[in-house]
């Protein structure tokens, strides 16, 4: 099953699965439908190296996928188990983020089914695996973008504020940030402080460099006190939908020094169509160590890429906490400021 928000790569990590499992191991894989949600209600398709077809370059996911959990519904790990056990499954591997993988930690010590996890996410915000698929793909398309703001940014003087997801963490931003030549990068785990960020760009103009681009993660979040944030919508999940910070930060810019400054959101475009190039051999060799570690009854665990080796490590250890972006990574950032 595939939880949590899409993220480029999901299908090729199906499809490297079905083809471990069918052709060596001999499996038949079912796959359950939007998330969580297919997997409380049992609903799935039966899956095979034919139907996976055509699927490796191919964004999104051909299973659908949901924020629906087991712990939003009562007994919901008892339905896991029934759902489970009614298809005849002898293991789920579960592919998401964090909330999807905790619940699958849940699930898995719950004796209700027999887990093995694989990191998904665009925000590569999942512990002990250096790495998720989807954030590569992610980073390419921001600094795309970023590539293409410059020289608008440039013919008009302007100051270009580019937002990009990163929910907790920046490691998008940063990368994004670095990779693009960004004037400033600001990202959740430092709270930035707007006075500090105004005069850096104003320097930049002292210098005669008139356009700036400034990177900013949708979690970040300046120093407490310092600047007023619209109150965030809550979705039908209880989740934060962020987005604003942006404008919020262009608007500021604006005031503080009278440049003309316009805001880009990228958004959902990080996370829709086809994976990296280094994304698709990534997902595959997550699929076919998902299926191995199915094979060695390696329960509870997740696959996790570490110093360019496919490793296990425990799913409860991975999802305990988030992995921030390095400090020595941000500083790499912070050398380019002005
Ligand atoms: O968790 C991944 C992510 O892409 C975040 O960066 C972003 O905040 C969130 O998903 C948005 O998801 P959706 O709009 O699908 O709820």
């Amino acid at each position: 099953m595939t939880g949590g928000g899409d993220c480029p790569g999901l299908n090729a990590v199906i499809r490297a699965i079905v083809r471990k499992a069918e052709r060596h191991y001999g499996d038949s894989v079912i796959g359950f439908l939007d998330g969580w949600r297919g997997v409380l209600e049992g609903e799935f398709i039966e899956l095979d190296v034919a139907s996976m077809r055509g699927t490796l370059p191919r964004g999104g996911t051909v299973l659908g996928t949901s924020r629906m959990s087991p712990r939003m519904r009562e007994d919901g790990v008892e339905h896991v188990r029934a759902a489970v056990e009614s298809a005849g499954a002898d293991a789920l591997i579960v592919i998401g983020g964090e909330g999807t993988l905790s619940a699958g930690a849940g699930v898995n010590d719950a004796g209700a089914a027999k887990v093995v996890g694989v990191p998904k996410t665009i925000d590569n915000d999942i512990g002990l695996t250096e790495q998720t698929f989807g954030f590569d793909t992610a980073v390419g398309i921001a600094t795309a973008a970023i590539d293409r703001l410059h020289t608008t940014a440039e013919s008009h003087d302007r100051v270009m504020v580019v937002e990009v997801m990163g929910r907790h963490v920046g490691h998008i931003a940063t990368w994004a940030g670095i990779a693009g030549g960004a004037t400033l990068t600001l990202i959740p785990e430092e709270p930035f402080d707007i006075e500090a960020a105004v005069e850096a760009i104003a320097r930049r103009h002292q210098r005669g460099r008139w356009a700036s681009i400034v990177v900013v993660a949708e979690g970040a979040r300046p120093k407490e006190g310092t600047m007023a944030l619209p109150e965030p919508e809550i979705d039908e999940f209880g989740h934060v939908r962020l987005g604003g910070i942006g404008h919020a930060v262009a608007a500021e810019i604006e005031a503080r020094t009278g440049y003309d400054t316009r805001v880009t959101v990228l958004g959902h475009i990080q996370r829709g169509g086809t994976p990296s190039a280094f994304d698709r051999v990534l997902c595959s060799w997550y699929g076919v160590a998902a299926i191995d570690a199915v094979h060695d009854g390696d329960w509870g665990s997740m696959v996790a890429y570490q110093g360019g080796e496919m490793v296990r490590v425990r799913l409860a250890d991975a999802v305990a906490e988030l992995k921030p972006v390095s400090p020595a990574l941000y500083d790499v950032a912070k050398t380019f400021f002005p």
